[in-house]
Parts: C-alpha cells; sequence; structure tokens
C-alpha cells in the first residue's frame, strides 16, 4: 500500500524521496489542460476580496506559512500575516476590516489550529484549510478546503507536507493573482515552474552520498548547529533547524543571518556548525559577508546555493528554479542533513522521542 516503507529503511527517507512525486500530483490534481488552474472561482473571489490573509498553523505548516507570506504578498499584492496558532489563540492580532483565514495543517487535527478556526467560525469569518486529510477536522470546520495529494506521511518529521503545501499556495496564488489581472501572475508559469521544481528535487534526492558526508564530517558529534539565511532563506533556515533539532537532538536554530551580531554571534566556536542558505538574490551578497564573519570566528560554514548566486567551494548547488518556490528545493539537502545526523547518532529518525505526529490535545 502507500503507507508501505517498501525498500526504504525508514518512512522520512522515502517521504524526503516522494516530493518530486507530490509535485506533479498537485499540477495533475490542479492544472486544467489549457493552463487554467482548477480552484473554485467562488473561492477565489473571496480571497480576492479580503483586505488582509491570515496564515494559521504549527510547527513545518507554520514554516510553510512563512514562505506563503512571500508567494501570497508576490502573486497577489493582498498583504498577508503568519501566525503560530497556539499565540493567535489566546492573543490574536487587531484583525483588518476584511479577512480571510488559511489553516495550513498537514494532519487537519492539530488542536492549536483548530481552536483558531472555532474562534474564526465564532467570529463568523470566511476560511480554506489546506491539508492532506480529506473529511479531517479542520476541513470540515472551515469554509472551504483544498487537498495535497501528498498520500499519507507518516514520518513524525514532516517533509513532503511542507513542499506540498509550499507548492498549493503557489498554485492558489497563481489562480488569485490571474482573477485579479496581475501581470506579475499571469507572468509566473506555475505548471512549468513546479515541473522545473520537480526535476531539481530528483537531482538532488539522487545526490544523497554527498549530503550524507557533510552530515559525517559536520553534525554527527557537534553540541548545536545554525541555520542562517534572510528574505524567503531566512523562512527556509527555520524549517531547516526544526528538522535537524526534531530528529538529532543537537540544539539547533534558525536566524536571520543579520540579526546574528546582534547576539547569537557571540555562541559561536571553533567548528560550530553554520549552514548558510543562499537563494535569495537580494540578499545573497548580505548572507555571505554574515557568513564571513563567523568564518573568522572559526564556525564551520556549510553553503547551500542556487546555481546562479554559486562560488567556488560552495558545497551544495541547487538547481535554479523561480525565485518564489527556491524553499522546495533548498530544503531537500537540508532535510537530508537532518535524517543522516538523526541515523549517525543512533536514534529511530521516524519516530523522535517527545514528538507525536498530530497534537490534538492543546
Ligand atoms: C506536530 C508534528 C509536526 C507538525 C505539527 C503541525 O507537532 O510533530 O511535524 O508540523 O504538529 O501539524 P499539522 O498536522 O497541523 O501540520
Amino acid at each position: 500500500s502507500e503507507a508501505d516503507k517498501g525498500a526504504y529503511p525508514y518512512y522520512m527517507l522515502k517521504e524526503i524521496d516522494e516530493q518530486p512525486g507530490v509535485m506533479r500530483s498537485l499540477i495533475k490534481h490542479y492544472v486544467a489542460e489549457d493552463g487554467s488552474i482548477k480552484i473554485a472561482p467562488e473561492l477565489l473571489t473571496k480571497l480576492n476580496n479580503a483586505d488582509r490573509l491570515y496564515i494559521v498553523a504549527a510547527g513545518t505548516s507554520y514554516h510553510a506559512g512563512l514562505v506563503g507570506r512571500e508567494i501570497f504578498e508576490g502573486l497577489t499584492k493582498i498583504p498577508t500575516e503568519v501566525h503560530v496558532a497556539s499565540e493567535f489563540a489566546y492573543n490574536p492580532p487587531l484583525l483588518s476590516q476584511k479577512p480571510f483565514f488559511i489553516f495550513l495543517t498537514q494532519s487537519g487535527e492539530t488542536a492549536d489550529s483548530r481552536q483558531v478556526l472555532s474562534l474564526v467560525n465564532q467570529w463568523g469569518y470566511q476560511s480554506l484549510t489546506i491539508t492532506n486529510v480529506e473529511n479531517s477536522t479542520l476541513s470540515r470546520e472551515a469554509t472551504h478546503t483544498l487537498l495535497l495529494y501528498a498520500g499519507p506521511e507518516i514520518a513524525v518529521a514532516s517533509t513532503k507536507a511542507y513542499t506540498g503545501q509550499i507548492a498549493l499556495e503557489a498554485l492558489l496564488a497563481k489562480a488569485m493573482g490571474a482573477q485579479k489581472g496581475l501581470t506579475t501572475a499571469a507572468n509566473f508559469e506555475v505548471a512549468q515552474e513546479l515541473t522545473k521544481v520537480a526535476n531539481g528535487m530528483q537531482e538532488l534526492v539522487d545526490e544523497k552520498a554527498q549530503i550524507e558526508k557533510i552530515a559525517t564530517a559536520a553534525l554527527a558529534t557537534t553540541r548545536n548547529a545554525f541555520y542562517i539565511g534572510r528574505a524567503i532563506d531566512y523562512d527556509i533556515a527555520q524549517e531547516a533547524a526544526l528538522k535537524l533539532k526534531e530528529v538529532s537532538y543537537v540544539q539547533t536554530e534558525g536566524f536571520a543571518s543579520g540579526e546574528l551580531k546582534h547576539g547569537t554571534i557571540a555562541l559561536i566556536e571553533k567548528d560550530t556548525p553554520v549552514v548558510a542558505i543562499i537563494t535569495d538574490a537580494k540578499t545573497a551578497k548580505h548572507t555571505r559577508s554574515n557568513a564571513q564573519e563567523v568564518l573568522a570566528r572559526g564556525a564551520n560554514v556549510i553553503y547551500i546555493v542556487s546555481r546562479a548566486l554559486a562560488e567556488e567551494g560552495d558545497q551544495i548547488v541547487l538547481p535554479d528554479v523561480h525565485p518564489l518556490l527556491t524553499p522546495l528545493l533548498a530544503i531537500v539537502p537540508c532535510q537530508l542533513l537532518a535524517y543522516y545526523t538523526s541515523l549517525q547518532r543512533g536514534y529511530d529518525v521516524d519516530k523522535p522521542r517527545n514528538l507525536a505526529k498530530s497534537v490534538t490535545v492543546e
């Protein structure tokens, strides 16, 4: 069955490898022959009538929301906020006049997100749940649902749901922007771009041996680690750090690289691993100079860089894709770094201590 590990030693590795297929399946489900997006026009109209989008989620899904902000603002020009569900529940922000709520949740069952959705329903606002589980609670209780069609995700550490959510955000934002007649959206050939992503992901998952070597050399015995980036690369850094800490128990943080000098750089010692993520052209030069600063304090810097921005010596080079979709590629080697570090430390990567796949209590 789909939920079978097959020849794989762990679900996490299987699910990492499935990501190119998840991209193709989303294209198949959401893009018509003529290139139009198969999402109900009345949902697009409601979203486009909003003066602000509120994305609410937890964990990895929250990180997919951070990338979603870049995508929705870029393609629809609607201001977008992203909130951690457990924070929103007791301390909601002051809302705009015409809010629309988007819930991102792999399982559709996360209690913190459900709590916010019931508030939203009490307030009488419209909502959309983006989820991998048909008929899940958050799907039933929201006004609209869009499914990820990613197949069951079994490993506790989420991988293909993150990339699936980002790809579906891109499909949705494209459809919204096209409905509004925005040029940026019209010029964004989403099926073509996601196909490029699928091919790029395949190249990356085919290079596992190289990532395993980096994990052995830099992460197998370290006490802590940092991921740094700016703009969309900061969003990626936060998810990359969560992956590593969840399955390897290495104390890991994702930082806005410009913020390091305001405190965190004090933690850099000889050989502290710092993974610099560079896919954003506007900030590439600045992240590189921040990486130089930690290098000068003895850090072991590992560069993950898009081909167009790569320099001699960068360890992991990513195929070039649309600037809003680089997280879909950059996260793949980070997932693999986490996976191999966990194995080298002798842990059960599919079932990390203290964590549950779906947290259905507050
Ligand atoms: C748990 C899982 C995470 C997941 C989070 C949100 O903490 O361990 O991997 O990201 O819940 O889950 P959801 O199903 O709402 O995306």
